[in-house]
């Protein structure tokens, strides 16, 4: 069965970065992984009000794509030396609509951005928000897509060979996260 990972970007930006570093990751996928990518386009802002009269249809996509995912591939700008607002909306409305939507499962984290530090700052308080949530957040490697406009093509490609190796290696150690989770999933149903 092959793993399914679920992408999240926090930037809704057209030709955003981040948005090309999940398509390429799409592209460059192990063998045995599908990548499936969320929409955060018409995800609204979290309210409690709202909740109450029932989970927007976006949010309900959103989480039940979180569900059917054994990891997460999280690809992010910074903003404000955090996480884009977007993202973290997202990541509350799942953990409201699902009781622990990351808990035991494997999380990288990438992030693009023209600057020199690549997004850096936002991915180390991504990290701080999965620990609530109790993800399985990948610490190695750590990829940041810095001085990202030199890094990709006109039609959107990543062509950078350090990055194009990092992403891989993301990508590969994440899907055997995911590999390795599933089999002590069975072992312990199996004891
Ligand atoms: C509101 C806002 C705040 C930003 N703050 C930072 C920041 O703190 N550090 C940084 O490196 N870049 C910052 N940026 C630049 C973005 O990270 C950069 O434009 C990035 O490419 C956006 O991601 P995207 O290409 O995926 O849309 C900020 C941009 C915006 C719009």
């Amino acid at each position: 069965m092959p793993i399914h990972i679920l992408a999240i970007g926090g930037s809704l930006r057209r030709s955003s970065y981040n948005r090309l570093l999940i398509e390429q990751a799409r592209r460059q996928a192990p063998q045995d992984a599908i990548i499936e990518i969320a929409d955060l386009s018409d995800v609204p802002l979290y309210n409690d009000d709202t909740e109450a009269q029932g989970f927007p249809a976006p949010v309900r996509r959103l989480a039940a794509q979180a569900d059917r995912a054994d990891a997460f591939l999280i690809a992010t700008p910074e903003y404000n030396y955090s996480v884009p607002g977007v993202l973290k909306n997202a990541i509350d409305w799942l953990s409201r609509a699902h009781k622990a939507p990351f808990a035991g499962k494997p999380v990288a984290i990438a992030s693009a951005s023209a600057s020199w530090l690549g997004g850096a700052r936002a991915q180390y308080h991504l990290r701080q928000i999965l620990v609530y949530l109790d993800a399985r957040t990948l610490n190695k490697p750590e990829l940041f897509i810095s001085t990202a406009h030199e890094k990709f093509s006109a039609s959107g490609e990543l062509t950078d060979p350090v990055a194009r190796q990092g992403l891989f290696s993301l990508l590969a150690t994440l899907t055997a996260a995911a590999r390795q989770a599933e089999a002590t999933a069975s072992d312990a149903q199996a004891a």
